[in-house]
Order: C-alpha cells, then structure tokens, then sequence
C-alpha cells in the first residue's frame, strides 16, 4: 500500500523540549528518498496542526490538568491525529506518523484501532505505562500505554472509549528504565515484556519474532511504535530520555527488518509511528537520519 506521512510536531508530552522539530529532522534525514529505496511510494500529507504554547490564551486554564501536564492540548492532537489514521486507512493507505513526542501514539493507535482489533509492538527503553496518578514527572509521553488502556483517570477521557489495543496484544521490546511504581503496573498486566537482557540471552531476531507471535495472536494487524530512546545513546544522542545499554545500530536494523519479512509473509503491519527525536539535542541529525533508515528497513529496504 502507499505510505501516507503524517508529521506531529508536539512536544507537550515531553514538557515542552523540542522533539516538536522531528518531523521536520526525519524528513530532512531523507526519509522519502529512503522508503522509495524501500520500494514504497510514499505521499507526504503534511502535519497535523499542533498550536504552540506561547499562542495560548494566558488567562486559559492552567497548562496541568490534574498530574498530566498539557493533557488537554494532547487529547484534541490526537483525537485529530486519530480521526486522519482512521481516514488513511480507509482510503487503503498505511499510516506512517512522525513525532514529535511519545503521547502522539495515543492518536495513531486510537485511530488505527477503529476497524480492527490492533497488536502493538513497542520498541522503548520505557515502559510508558504511568497514569497521572503513578507518573513521577506529569509527562504525558510516559503514559500513552495506561491512557491506551483507560487506566485509571484516563478510563474517563473519550480515546479509551473507542477500543484500541488488548493488554495481552502488546509486547515490548528492549524495556530498561521503568520507575518504581510503574514496574508494578507491568508486572500485573498481560503484557508481554522483553527486556535488554532477553535480548542479550537470545538475540534480537528471536526476541522480534516472539513479539511478533503476540501481537498478531487473535488481532487483524500490528501497530509498531518505535521510540529512538530505544537505541543506545551513542547511536541515537538525540532523544530527551536517553538510557545507557540501548539496543545497537545493528540490532535496530535486524528488529526491524525481521518485521518486514514477516510483513511480506502475511502483510501483519497496519500502522507506525516514530517518535522522540529531538533535534536540539541530536548531533548532525543523526538520529533523524537513523529514523528514516530504520523505517525504511520496515518497509522492506534490503542491502541487495
Ligand atoms: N517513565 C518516565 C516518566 O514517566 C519517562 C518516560 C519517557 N517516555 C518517553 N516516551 N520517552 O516520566
Ligand atoms: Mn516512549
Ligand atoms: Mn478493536
Ligand atoms: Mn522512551
């Protein structure tokens, strides 16, 4: 199908640190140029409009709402973001979003979850499961998964309404920083973590293909969301969380391209997203530019 982009340029999850410019980094890190190697023709639809903060009404509510810090403005990005996935979809195209910070993940899911029960696939150094009420910072991009689930207060806000992921079709994939409370929450949850360690025991394409097996288990098609904060710092420096003992240039290549050979088996991918570049703290845009690889290498693009 042809890949439809879709730019998110927010960074309210992330408080505001400049990941509402990877967009812009990962399409000037070649990212059409690389899916086109790919073998994908892909359509460039823009972005979702994001209002900035310093365009706000001063005398408007309070940037917090509840422990949640800009929920209200990441709730109408993504109820649109959603509403344009959902759209993409019907129209027989893939959605392909760029972020922006992780919290956009609410509105690709959501959308791409309305016409089908969706496995997930999440590629993160972190678990991203916290609830206002677990959080330890109020960053939203550390909760898309438990408003995904309508944990807690997020069971009262419409996205977790609209069904959007089974606990038990979401699997982790390089999970190593995870808060006190949070370790809880994925412990007594069904879902499925794979660890650094886990890949260190039994490589990465072992680990993809089991996180494979679960996603796609009962489901119509996976949604991967990849958050470059899952690889190693020294390849990826510029994330706003970044976390030593990350997965490898290599072992992101092969994750990713053992997706894409089960993609051309049975056509199990529905969506993506790639969020949490931050130009600002990049190096050269190299990140970005191992965004657009790593996408590419999804959809498909081989050495020979
Ligand atoms: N667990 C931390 C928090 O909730 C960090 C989350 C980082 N998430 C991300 N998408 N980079 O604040
Ligand atoms: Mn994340
Ligand atoms: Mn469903
Ligand atoms: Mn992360």
């Amino acid at each position: 199908a042809t890949v439809r982009i879709i730019g998110v340029p927010m960074d309210y999850g992330a408080n505001r640190r400049g990941v509402d410019m990877g967009p812009s980094a990962i399409r000037y890190g070649g990212l059409a140029d690389e899916l086109e190697q790919a073998g994908v023709g892909p359509i460039d639809a823009g972005d979702v409009r994001v209002p900035r903060a310093e365009e706000r009404d001063p005398d408007a509510d309070p940037p917090r709402r509840g422990d949640a810090k800009f929920l209200r403005e990441i709730e109408d990005v993504c109820t649109r973001l959603a509403n344009r996935v959902a759209e993409t979809l019907a129209a027989g195209e893939f959605p392909l979003v760029l972020g922006g910070d992780h919290s956009v993940a609410i509105g690709s899911m959501n959308g791409s979850s309305r016409e089908a029960n969706l496995g997930a696939i999440w590629f993160d150094a972190h678990a991203d499961l916290n609830t206002p009420e677990t959080s330890p910072s109020g960053n939203v991009h550390g909760m898309p998964l438990g408003a995904l689930l309508g944990r807690d207060v997020f069971g009262e806000m419409p996205w977790a309404h609209a069904p959007a992921v089974r606990e038990d079709a979401i699997a982790y994939v390089g999970l190593r920083s995870i808060d006190e409370r949070e370790r809880e929450l994925v412990r007594n949850s069904e879902m499925t973590a794979f660890t650094m360690a886990d890949i260190d025991e039994r490589g990465m394409t072992a680990v993809v293909e089991d996180a494979l097996a679960v996603a796609t288990d009962g489901t119509d098609g996976v949604h991967v969301s990849l958050d470059l904060d899952w690889l190693d710092p020294s390849a990826a420096p510029g994330v706003g969380t970044p976390v030593r003992g990350g997965v490898t240039y290599r072992e992101a290549h092969a994750a990713l391209e053992a997706v894409s050979r089960r993609h051309d088996r049975d056509g199990v991918l529905r969506s993506m997203d790639v969020v949490e570049v931050n130009p600002i703290l990049d190096e050269r845009n190299e990140t970005a530019t191992l965004a657009a690889e790593l996408t590419a290498s999804a959809f498909g693009k081989r050495i020979l």
